[in-house]
């Protein structure tokens, strides 16, 4: 239902060019749950406002590939069509409610504003129907909570709110990016298991963003991983976990949060840092902190994102060195 195609997306700063989304391929079927994953400034969240067609012009633009949604191109589309699509298409969960949310109006107010501009509900319609997603989100009292302002709910119940208005007109295609990072554990694992059964139960196709594995593991069909602008590995979810390849990701894995530690840095394991997405390398991306780079290869031709020896058509990996995938029967 999504196709993304070769996307390239730019930046104009002070300081230069940045190439923050390049050249990704990404396909999303109906129903399916997608993980897209990486460290800060991966290119996560370009790639989410591209779609949504909310990236910040002039400042960053798409300057190649296409992305189509059941078909019709989003790229170059004219704003009025795109807020259109809003909503009712394609809709966003963002990491923290708080922006997102108006302050200063009851978050009734705000799912009924949302359904009349989209559905034009008349008033008594739209009302019921916002009890309803607040009662399916699981907020106690719906009734009695359509006059709260946002900052006298908790922050789990404010991203139910968030999910509530997201689904409020049953987009085919829910995107959340770091829907649970701002949430502590307990409340992470209830918003997951929320947005799960929501795309479940209402048939949409879901793109999770987020920096932590740990996060796609519960919920996604198959995952991404982003390097500087790049998908690097692709895989259903238990093939990654199972037999990971490139060794981003396995350091990615190695860096997973315990749940009943203190969380740890992101990739406390990989020394150095990504790249900027403007330092103009030629070859892998992760070369320079890659513990199992080749010589020559690595720094000077960037690997194509193809199918790893061994494993399953639809493991994907860009490395000119991947981790083997571990013999089955060796390990039964
Ligand atoms: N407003 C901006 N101005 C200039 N460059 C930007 C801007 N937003 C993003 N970028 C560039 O795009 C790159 C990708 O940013 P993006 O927000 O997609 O990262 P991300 O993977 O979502 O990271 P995070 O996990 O921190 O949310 C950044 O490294 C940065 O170089
Ligand atoms: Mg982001």
């Amino acid at each position: 239902m999504l196709e993304i195609a070769g996307l390239e997306v730019e930046f104009r700063t002070q300081r230069g060019v940045v190439r923050a989304v390049d050249g990704v391929d990404l396909a999303l079927e109906v129903g399916s749950t997608t993980g897209l994953v990486g460290e800060s400034g991966s290119g996560k969240s370009v790639t989410a406002l591209a779609i949504m067609g909310l990236l910040p012009e002039p400042a960053a633009r798409v300057i190649g590939g296409s992305i189509r949604l059941d078909g019709v191109e989003l790229v170059g589309m004219p704003e009025a069509q795109l807020r259109r699509r809003r909503g009712s298409e394609v809709a966003m969960v963002f990491q923290d409610p708080m922006t997102s949310l108006n302050p200063v109006m009851p978050i009734g107010a705000q799912i009924v504003e949302t359904l009349r501009a989209h559905l034009r509900h008349d008033r008594r319609a739209a009302r019921r129907r916002a009890v309803e997603l607040l009662d399916f989100v699981g907020i106690p009292g719906p009734s009695e909570r359509l006059a709260s302002y946002p900052h006298q709910l908790s922050g789990g119940m404010r991203q139910r709110v968030m999910i509530a208005i997201a689904i409020a007109c049953e987009p085919k295609l829910l995107i959340a990016d770091e829907p649970t990072t701002a949430l502590d554990v307990t409340i992470q694992a209830q918003i997951l298991e929320l947005l799960r059964r929501t795309v479940d139960e209402r048939g949409m196709t879901l793109l999770l963003i987020t920096h932590d594995l740990g996060v796609v593991a519960g919920v996604c069909d198959r995952t991404n991983v982003m390097y500087a602008g790049k998908v690097v590995e692709r895989a259903p979810t238990a093939a990654l976990f199972r037999a990971p390849s490139h060794h981003y990701t396995r350091g990615l894995l190695q860096s997973i949060p315990r749940l009943d530690g203190p969380r740890k840095t992101i990739l406390a394991s990989i020394e150095g840092l990504p790249p900027r997405p403007s330092d103009g390398l030629r070859g892998c991306p992760f070369a320079p902190r890659c513990p199992a780079r080749l010589d020559d290869r690595c720094w000077d031709e960037m690997p194509p994102l193809e199918r790893l020896p061994g494993a399953t058509a639809a493991h994907l990996v860009a490395c000119w060195n991947p981790a083997p995938v571990p013999d089955e029967r060796a390990s039964a």
